[in-house]
């Protein structure tokens, strides 16, 4: 089969690496991909939300399915692009259609989502800039800290959390009234704050059956000890030591059975990922977020530990027979660390050559924020690449990663040293 994954980042990486493992793969293309997918398969240089762009590729490369990574081309409507194109109408998508995208693209949508089917969440409420002395109303029925969040997709800054109710009810107003995130928080869900550890579980899903792929730990904050800006993230751990069989069983039963379950209730037919962001407070699971895509960094960990056949996996999806493929994941522990941009998540400098990289031995390393110049690897963003190790131990994963990223180097490189270190 000849496959085209849409993105650039890690996890396109580690969804390319992964496939190419696969009997049943003949071509391999990534749009727009990065330095590092160039190195496995062919990029193709086109934006995934240039749909005539997509269809022009998978025509003239004969793409027999299509992988999609991030989530804005599913928002966009990428699937539901290909369902009402005669020529495209065959071919598989992996990635919600809209309606199903709507869980991570609309904030409001997924909350009335998860009240409505019985999925464990906290208590909320959402203001348009017509209701905003209900908002104030019911920021004052909320004890701090108070939760707000742009109900559209804001490139992951759209949530604010404030300690103070005055500065609370200045934001809201921003928010809906002066339109600080854009379109995005023309409606803002303003909700309980949840206490807790943090949780991701990845579910792969053909509309009927699922498979739960390794769970994962994401480090989102910049600074060490879990401080300062939020991140794309900065490292992952899988699986995570608290998310025993036990808990996994609870939050299959609580969480991932009533949303395949409220799916098909509201007819919506899902093929794809569903992350589903989790707060674990003392053993009971409660969903902070769902999106429609796998993470990043959280596929750099999840994926080295899944044994199966990626493609035959997709192909369930595709058919709608995921219940008949076995699915295997080995014991190991993986664990990331991202290298970042000085600077980053605020302004940082790009085009820095990035050296050292063929004397990594004992870890993978997947490109994120890569491209080449003059044949030389490059920094093209934020977050540059992934370093991926396994490990019998959270600690010996870590020590291979750590002593890979020692071998690696470019201008104002950035990593955190302490991932892991709350799990340790
Ligand atoms: P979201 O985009 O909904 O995942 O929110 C971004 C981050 O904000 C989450 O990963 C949490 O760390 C935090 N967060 C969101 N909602 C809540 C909540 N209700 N209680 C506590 N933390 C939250
Ligand atoms: N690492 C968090 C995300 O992919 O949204």
């Amino acid at each position: 089969m000849n496959i085209l994954i849409l993105g650039a980042g890690g996890r396109e990486h580690a969804f390319a690496l992964k496939l190419k493992e696969s009997k049943k793969i003949n071509q391999l293309f990534v749009a727009p991909g990065n330095a590092g997918t160039h190195k496995i398969a062919t990029n193709i240089s086109i934006n995934p939300t240039d749909f005539e762009a997509v269809k022009k590729t998978v025509l003239e490369n004969d793409v027999n399915m299509v992988i999609v990574g991030p989530e804005a081309p599913l928002v966009a409507g990428v699937h539901d692009f290909f369902l009402a194109d005669e020529v495209l109408k065959n071919i598989p998508v992996i990635g919600p259609k809209k309606d199903g995208a709507l869980l991570e693209g609309s904030k409001d949508f997924s909350k009335q989502f998860m009240q409505k089917h019985g999925v464990p969440t906290a208590r909320y409420k959402s203001f348009t800039k017509e209701n905003l002395t209900e908002g104030f109303n019911f920021l004052e029925t909320l004890e701090p800290p108070y939760v707000l969040k742009a109900d559209g997709l804001a490139a992951g800054k759209g949530v604010l959390i404030l300690n103070s109710l005055e500065e609370a009810k200045t934001e809201l107003e921003e928010m809906v009234s002066n339109k600080k995130f854009g379109e995005a928080s023309t409606t803002v869900v303003i909700e309980e704050f949840l206490k807790g550890i943090e949780l991701s579980v990845f579910v792969l899903t053909d509309g009927k059956n699922y498979k739960i792929l390794p769970s994962a730990k994401d480090y989102k904050r910049i600074g060490e000890g879990d401080t300062g800006l939020n991140t794309g993230g900065m490292g992952a751990i899988s699986p995570v030591p608290f998310a025993d069989d036990a808990y996994l069983k609870k939050v299959e039963e609580l969480v991932v059975k009533p949303t395949i379950a409220g799916l098909q209730k509201d007819g919506i037919d899902y093929r794809g990922f569903i992350f589903i962001g989790l707060m674990n407070d003392n053993g009971n699971p409660s969903v902070v977020e769902y999106n429609v895509r796998m993470g990043d960094p959280e596929t750099e960990v999840v994926l080295p530990r899944i044994k199966s056949d990626l493609l035959d996996l997709f192909e369930g999806v595709a058919n709608q027979n995921l219940n008949e493929k076995s699915f295997s994941v080995i014991n190991d522990i993986a664990t990331t660390v991202m290298l970042v941009s000085g600077g980053y998540p605020e302004s940082y400098e790009k085009n820095k050559e990035i050296t050292g990289l063929e004397n990594v031995t004992e870890s993978t390393v997947f490109h994120a924020g890569t491209t080449l110049n003059n044949n030389k690897v490059v920094s093209a963003g934020g977050r540059v690449m992934a370093v991926t190790s396994i490990g019998n131990t959270i600690e010996e994963a870590l020590e291979k990663s750590y002593r890979s990223i020692d071998k690696i180097h470019f201008d104002k490189m950035n990593y955190r040293k302490d991932i892991g270190f709350d799990l340790t």
